[in-house]
């Protein structure tokens, strides 16, 4: 598969390199980084701790700006955080002094009345706070605001969708039940998804590739496609292999 080609592909990362300046010397967190992704491909960044998932995330979300090299999106360079793109944090991103409600309606407010409500209701649902409607965050676990910040990226149908470990807090069978609803979103929507996790078995069953860092300074050490049809069959020996060969990468990029 490879990198996708240049008719269809929506997210062109060149050349990339970042370093953080430190008193006397500059940290060189990401380093020759080419990336490209199709319009409506689902890519997992997978790496260890400190590699610079984060760091690429948002210089391509356009929080963060390259030391060297560029990002386009639709062939048009990035600048700055946009509309089109939502972030979700590997924080959490949700307004303490807001209701679940009200979170989820930031981005939404364009829309007429009726339509609004529905679609809040129907995110709502989809991460089962019902009930919650009228709560603050500041009043629900960590993994309910987790959610709710899903929820809120997901309410606005973006273009391009920027997620940092959206599911690092929640208990494994919510994060099981949070990723076949974003499966199905995404089969629904086709919007472009960059998902960075450090968890080998979500990659796999999220991703049409998984691109694999190594860290200091972060590299792409190797992109695997995962060509499997959806729902993925987590019991396979496919399914198995390409966690195995996954392992394998990460534990060779971490002895570097
Ligand atoms: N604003 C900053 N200023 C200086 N150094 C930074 C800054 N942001 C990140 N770094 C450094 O860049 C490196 C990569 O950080 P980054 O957050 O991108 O890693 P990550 O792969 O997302 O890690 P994790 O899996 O722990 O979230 C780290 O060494 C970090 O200390
Ligand atoms: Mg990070």
């Amino acid at each position: 598969m490879g990198d996708a080609t240049q008719n269809d592909s929506k997210v062109v990362v060149r050349g990339l390199g970042k370093v953080f300046e430190r008193k006397g010397d500059g940290l060189v967190v990401l380093d020759q980084v080419d990336l490209t992704i199709a319009a409506g491909e689902f890519v997992c960044l997978l790496g260890p701790s400190g590699c610079g998932k984060s760091t690429l995330l948002n210089i391509i979300g356009g929080f963060e700006k390259p030391t060297v090299g560029s990002v386009t999106i639709d062939g048009a360079p990035v600048v700055g955080p946009d509309p089109r793109r939502v972030f979700v944090f590997q924080e959490y991103g949700v307004f303490p002094w807001a209701s679940v409600w009200d979170n989820i309606a930031i981005g939404l407010r364009h829309l007429p009345r009726a339509e609004r409500d529905a679609r809040i209701h129907r995110y709502v649902e989809l991460i089962g706070l019902e009930g919650f409607e009228k709560t603050y965050s500041s009043e629900l676990s960590g993994g309910m605001r987790q959610r709710v910040a899903v929820a809120r990226a997901l309410a606005v149908s973006p273009d391009v969708i920027l997620m940092d470990e959206p599911l690092g807090a929640l208990d494994s069978l919510t994060r099981f039940q949070m990723r076949t609803e974003i499966l199905r979103l995404w089969q629904k929507e086709r919007m472009t998804i960059l998902f960075v996790t450090h968890d080998v078995d979500e990659s796999v069953q999220l991703a049409d590739r998984v691109v694999v860092m190594s860290p200091r300074p972060g590299r792409i050490a190797a992109v695997v496609p995962i060509d499997m049809p959806h729902p993925r069959e987590l019991g396979s020996p496919a399914y198995a292999a390409l966690k195995t060969k996954l392992y394998e990468l990460l534990s060779v990029t971490h002895a570097v």
